[in-house]
């Protein structure tokens, strides 16, 4: 379904307004220093850019921001769904604001994200946590001035997620978080219903922010100073359907690829039912697209796919993958897969051990089945116990290590232009940077280079990690 419209100028004025009240409320209240705002983001990409563009408008209210519950004078948990258990973490840390709410009884909770716009969590929320102020959906973000407004005068819980239907809130306030990293939305939604995933009922119908606007953020963030733009959505490579302009995301990767500065562009997540030719001769001509592709394939058995609806087969997904590494010379490819979808045999579990070999991923995000309410697959017979699930889920890591330890022996000797992150976690005399295949090396350097591309040549490698040394600028390449 094509885009709406996006939420009209008078409401983001109605909402500015909010704020302002908001803060004179909060400056009255707190005279001496600045309230302070405590922001969890669990889940995706997706969600951390939501939880940016929620502490930009907390910042506009007149919060400072602080990193522990037990300071804050407002906890916000903005939630992820895709899985039990990313929503018994948020519930089991929910229930721990209890106390902190004793103490001090000032204290806001709020809760916000994909959980909260499903029912029956609203409903569990309301019966057993009454300590949490406020409740928000993922379609009403942008109405946070108002809804903490009401929060603070009225007196009562406030619970505000409707369901959404298209809309996009542009020109929030934005307050990055990811160093010289950031995060950029390009679309919201999906529509592809895969039989397992709750994303279509809590993040509605897909919708692509106009290019305009997304050159515009892009712009931004550049000139902030930042070195690397991740370009998000559920399904990037459908960019564009139902927009007023007919650029499609080969088309928008080559316009941003072509705004000046010294900075590289990631994206994710690409489905493989949409995935181009196009496109990987986009990512290989364009200097600045870094050579990665996240392609999803979720399972390498062909009735598996059908029953997830994932509209392609095995062998055609081995064959965009044959194309892709022959049109963009070492790429790095990266994928999901879920084991123990209800009714998935042993056998067909194989299916995608032997896909996974044949592959040879960089590196894989491996997921148990979780029933998710309200999806078809969740109706399904699912006879194998989580016991042998968890099994099988060892096998496939397993697999995956053998190809990584492979890969990163071979590493040994190359050298890799690499963005500088910060120090590395396990020695802070050394920084650590990362490839365009999104592989972490460590090296020994100084901390003027972090937020830099820097040449670094592997030297050796552990089972985890990679180590190299700066190659300096002369001898690069
Ligand atoms: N159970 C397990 N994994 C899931 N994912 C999505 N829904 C579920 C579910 N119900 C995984 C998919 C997706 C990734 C973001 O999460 O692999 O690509
Ligand atoms: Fe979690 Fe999906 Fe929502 Fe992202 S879109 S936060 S993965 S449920």
């Amino acid at each position: 379904m094509a885009k709406l419209h996006n939420i009209p100028p008078e409401e983001l004025e109605r909402q500015r307004q909010y704020a302002l009240k908001v803060r004179e409320i909060l400056s009255a209240k707190y005279p001496t220093a600045k309230p302070l705002a405590y922001v969890h983001t669990y889940g995706c990409q997706g969600n951390v850019a939501d939880g940016e563009r929620i502490e930009g408008l907390l910042s506009e209210m007149g919060y400072d921001f602080c990193d522990s519950p037990e300071k804050a004078d407002l906890v916000l948990y903005n939630t992820c769904a895709v899985r039990e258990h990313a929503e018994d973490r948020v519930f089991g840390n929910v229930g721990k604001l209890k106390n902190y709410k004793q103490d001090n009884p000032d204290l806001i909770v709020a809760l916000c994200g994909c959980m909260m716009q499903q029912a029956h969590v609203r409903e569990r929320i309301y019966k057993s946590y009454p300590f949490v102020n406020l409740v928000f959906g993922t379609h009403v973000l942008h109405r946070l001035p108002e809804l903490l407004y009401q929060t603070l005068t009225g007196g009562k819980r406030v619970v505000c997620a409707p369901d959404g239907f298209g809309e996009i809130a542009e020109h929030l306030p934005v307050r990055r978080s990811g160093g010289v990293k950031a995060w950029l939305p390009i679309m919201y939604g999906c529509d592809n219903f895969c039989t397992y995933c709750i994303v279509p009922y809590v993040r509605a119908r897909e919708r692509s922010r106009e290019p305009e606007d997304v050159l515009r953020e892009a712009r931004e963030i550049i000139g902030a100073g930042c070195r690397e733009i991740t370009l998000l959505g559920q399904n990037v490579n459908s960019y564009g359907k139902g927009n007023k302009s007919d650029l499609n995301f080969a088309g928008l990767l080559r316009e941003i690829n072509a705004l000046p500065g010294d900075f590289k562009i990631r994206f994710m997540t690409s489905h493989p039912k949409d995935c181009t030719h196009e496109l990987l001769e986009t990512i290989a001509r364009c200097d600045k697209v870094s050579k990665h592709l996240h392609l999803p394939v979720q399972s390498g058995n062909d009735r598996v796919l059908r029953a997830m609806n994932r509209r392609y087969t095995r062998q055609q997904y081995l064959d965009l993958v044959a194309d892709a590494k022959a049109t963009v010379p070492g790429l790095s490819l990266t994928s999901d897969i879920i084991v123990g979808f209800p009714g998935e045999t042993y056998e067909e579990f194989q299916d995608t051990v032997s896909l996974v070999r044949e592959v040879e991923y960089t590196s894989l995000f491996t997921f148990i089945y979780s029933p998710r309410k309200g999806t078809a697959a969740a109706e399904l017979p699912d006879p194998v116990s989580h016991k042998e699930k968890t099994q099988w889920f060892a096998e496939l890591t397993a697999a995956q290590e053998e190809i990584a330890a492979k890969r990163i022996a071979e590493s040994v000797g190359k050298t890799y232009t690499v963005l500088v992150e910060g120090r590395s976690k396990t020695d802070a005399s050394r920084l650590a940077g990362r490839t365009d295949g999104n592989v972490m090396i460590e090296f020994a350097g100084s901390p003027e280079q972090i937020g830099t591309y820097c040449d670094v040549r592997v030297t050796e490698t552990s089972k985890w990690t990679i180590f190299g040394e700066a190659v300096p600028e002369n001898e690069s390449k």
